[in-house]
């Protein structure tokens, strides 16, 4: 049993190596995908795998075997020879395998992510903006005013530029049907591309552990029929929130684009629960138990300087203590009026 261990090793090997193979393609490792980017990338994984896993299990395998065969029973401690230095011949070889499986598949990732990465003329650029604990989206547009989104919408077939920005700490921007994804840094901006493919929704994640509310940072990518996307376009008049040209809103306009702003640009619902805006985030106090009572002023005070008095059960710091310089003075201004409504 013991005359061919070698043999034994590699038949051992082998069939291990099927079957992790088999098993590693056989596992949905991606949801669906959605965009051109997506197949390279599940092809570039998959021979990943095909390449990796009998390099782990040869390791494996000639390790518990050797341990099991070639254990020292009683009555052997003085039976190992001298040790062993010096195999020239093993030694390129060890050296040399793996430096070409390393060579070639670099080689073949760098020519996946040049495939991926391809830019296109006619590409739609998509500000994203993250915040703690939420994505925005914006469209530039010819006439300078920008079209705000807290939903991702995308033309299907149409190359997209994704250039993001933090706020705050870091993030990162993940579409996982879109299989690509990249850091948000404070400071720069960071870019990614993808073309969606299938129409439908997806969800967006924050693949960066970024405080409290991290588990919380998601929103959705909706791909749509080019013609449905325009449509959408069109309907968005750039944001009130935008127009901050010091005139003076009425108070029915003040509420009103309060009522914009915690949606949109401010996204509050992505942490607070709000009957009226219908929403139900609970990384912050519910604001349809906490607001009622209160007056402008210590709504104003929560919004601007949010540690000053904290909810009993929540942390000091969650929500970010510049939140108030991100938003417009008219912003603001429409978010006290708005909230004050609702705490009536
Ligand atoms: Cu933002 Cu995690």
């Amino acid at each position: 049993m013991r005359r061919h261990p070698i043999i034994q090793m590699v038949v051992i090997g082998a069939i291990a190596s099927a079957i992790g193979i088999a098993l590693a393609l056989w596992i949905d490792w991606f949801p669906a995908d959605a965009a051109d980017q997506a197949a390279p990338i599940d092809t570039l994984y998959d021979v990943l795998m095909i390449v990796s896993v009998p390099v782990f299990v040869l390791v494996t395998t000639v390790i518990l075997y050797s341990v099991w065969a070639f254990r020292m029973r009683p009555g052997q401690e003085n039976e190992d020879g001298p040790p062993i230095h010096g195999n020239t011949r093993l030694e390129v070889i060890w050296t040399a395998v793996p430096a070409i499986m390393l060579v070639s598949l670099c080689s073949y990732a760098y020519a996946v992510l040049t495939d991926i990465e391809e830019k296109h003329a006619n590409a739609l650029v998509v500000n994203v903006r993250a915040v703690q604990f939420a994505w925005s989206y914006s469209y530039p547009q010819e006439d300078g005013r920008p079209v705000s989104s807290t939903t991702l919408m995308l033309p299907k077939d149409r190359p997209v530029l994704f250039k993001i920005r933090s706020e705050d700490v870091i993030h990162d921007f993940w579409v996982p049907a879109f299989r690509v994804k990249i850091d948000a840094v404070p400071g720069i901006t960071t870019e990614v591309r993808a073309t969606p493919s299938k129409i439908g929704s997806y969800p967006v994640v924050c693949a960066e552990l970024c405080g409290l509310g991290h588990s919380t940072m998601r929103s959705t990518a909706r791909v749509v029929s080019p013609a449905a996307f325009d449509r959408w376009l069109a309907d968005q008049t750039a944001p009130v929130a935008a127009d901050d040209g010091g005139r003076e809103l009425s108070q029915d306009d003040l509420i009103a684009l309060g009522r914009e702003t915690f949606a949109g640009a401010a996204a509050c619902g992505a942490c607070h629960t709000l009957a009226d805006a219908g929403t139900t985030g609970t990384t912050g106090p519910d604001l349809d138990r906490v607001l009622p009572g209160m007056s402008e002023d210590e709504i104003r005070t929560d919004i601007v300087d949010p540690d000053a008095a904290v909810e009993a059960g929540y942390t000091a710091g969650v929500m970010p203590p510049n939140f108030g310089e991100t938003l417009s003075a008219q912003q603001l201004d429409g978010l006290v009026a708005y909230l004050a409504t609702v705490s009536k």
